[in-house]
């Protein structure tokens, strides 16, 4: 049942778009379209089914409240490529929604911030970590003490049920990926030891981080970043040294630094045993992932589970906070109407999208 929280997120998720766009959007989901027949008098449960694509001039309209809607401004010829871009999106959208809509798959796609990007500007602009060379494990005893600890691991957990609620970020046009998941994944280390909510600073980690081999919004990876920490002498907060999506000169200031990394580690590749009990047993942990498809550019809902979403190569990293009996819970960057408020639930069990081929945490 749609229950008015639920129209709530609907409507604000879709913010101004007009009631055109719903004609599509609101094609995926019954529930929905009992939901609009009543609101929208002007809408029937056949208009919901139809799932043609709009007209050109209902499509000038849509672009038009799209761009109002997540505040696009575009100069000279790039609106025109925006503009096709998105438009092969709203396709994709409408074809993918359909079938989902019909069984044919877990989870349902749409338009985002990222809905303008034609797939090389997306692989070029958004997914930008860099692979992390994997070397024998630093504290092998790690995956000893995990099977130890491996009993009585609850089948679903869920760190923000547990109170680590964040901030929704949106990395923007910085690939800042690596410094997020770092920041997030020490961050849930000091609310898992003094129960406090503190930011910490992921601009920091993209500008200083240099020095550990990371290329600033031009991409990193999660062992470089981990590195940097271990000889940083510190991490400052999201406050003291806030996010501004571009590289600037380093400004860490020791004096001001409030949490040391104490030491890191990874998990056992591949292994999503070991990711469960280490998400339970120590906090949520930084995981690098294959984000190339579109149907992950454009994710909305449900549980992803693109069998063309390959693991053999990982390009983007985030935060894995909790799992259920059949997904993982990812927090992504990418602002507030990517995913189901930011979050992601992945198919477990598959090693989709490389999740698990390589997990980092620190301690702080
Ligand atoms: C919209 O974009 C402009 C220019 O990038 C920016 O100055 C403004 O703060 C943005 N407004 C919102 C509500 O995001
Ligand atoms: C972190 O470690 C450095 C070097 O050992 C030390 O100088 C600094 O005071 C520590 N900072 C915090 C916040 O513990």
């Amino acid at each position: 049942m749609l229950t008015h929280s639920n129209y709530n997120k609907v409507s604000q998720s879709m913010g101004m778009m007009s009631h055109l766009l719903f004609i599509i959007i609101c094609s995926y989901r019954s529930e929905m379209i009992a939901l609009f027949h009543i609101l929208f008098l002007t809408l029937s449960l056949t208009h919901c089914q139809i799932f043609h694509l709009p007209s050109s001039t209902e499509l000038n309209k849509l672009w038009h409240d799209f761009k109002r809607s997540f505040n696009k401004t575009y100069v000279g010829y790039h609106e025109e490529r925006r503009r096709q871009a998105w438009e092969e999106n709203l396709q994709r959208i409408v074809e993918h929604n359909k079938d989902a809509h019909k069984g044919k798959h877990s989870y349902f796609i749409n338009i985002n911030d990222l809905s303008d990007l034609n797939t090389r500007t997306y692989l070029q602009k958004m997914v930008k970590l860099t692979q992390s060379t994997r070397r024998k494990l630093e504290n092998p005893e790690v995956v000893g003490d995990f099977y130890e600890m491996a009993h009585h691991i609850p089948d679903e957990f869920d760190w923000r049920k547990a109170g680590f609620k964040t901030p929704i970020y949106n990395q923007k046009d910085c690939g800042s990926c690596y410094a997020f998941s770092v920041a997030l994944a020490l961050q849930a280390q000091i609310f898992k030891q003094t129960n406090q909510l503190v930011p910490l600073s992921a601009q920091q980690l993209v500008d200083c981080s240099v020095s550990a081999g990371n290329y600033g919004c031009g991409g990193g990876s999660l062992r470089n970043t981990l590195r940097y920490l271990d000889q940083s002498g510190g991490l400052m907060t999201y406050k003291d040294y806030p996010y501004i999506a571009k590289q600037t000169r380093c400004h860490f200031d020791q004096h001001r630094a409030i949490v040391n990394l104490s030491s890191w580690a990874i998990l056992p590749a591949r292994n999503e045993r070991a990711m469960e009990i280490a998400i339970y047993k120590i906090g949520p942990i930084a995981a690098s992932i294959n984000a190339s498809p579109h149907t992950f550019q454009l994710y909305h809902s449900g549980v992803y589970d693109d069998p063309f979403c390959s693991p053999n190569t990982v390009n983007h990293a985030m935060l894995v906070v909790g799992y259920t009996k059949d997904a993982w819970i990812l927090k992504n960057w990418w602002g507030n109407r990517w995913g189901e408020d930011g979050y992601m639930r992945l198919r477990r069990g598959a090693n989709r999208c490389g999740i698990a081929n390589f997990v980092a945490y620190g301690v702080v």
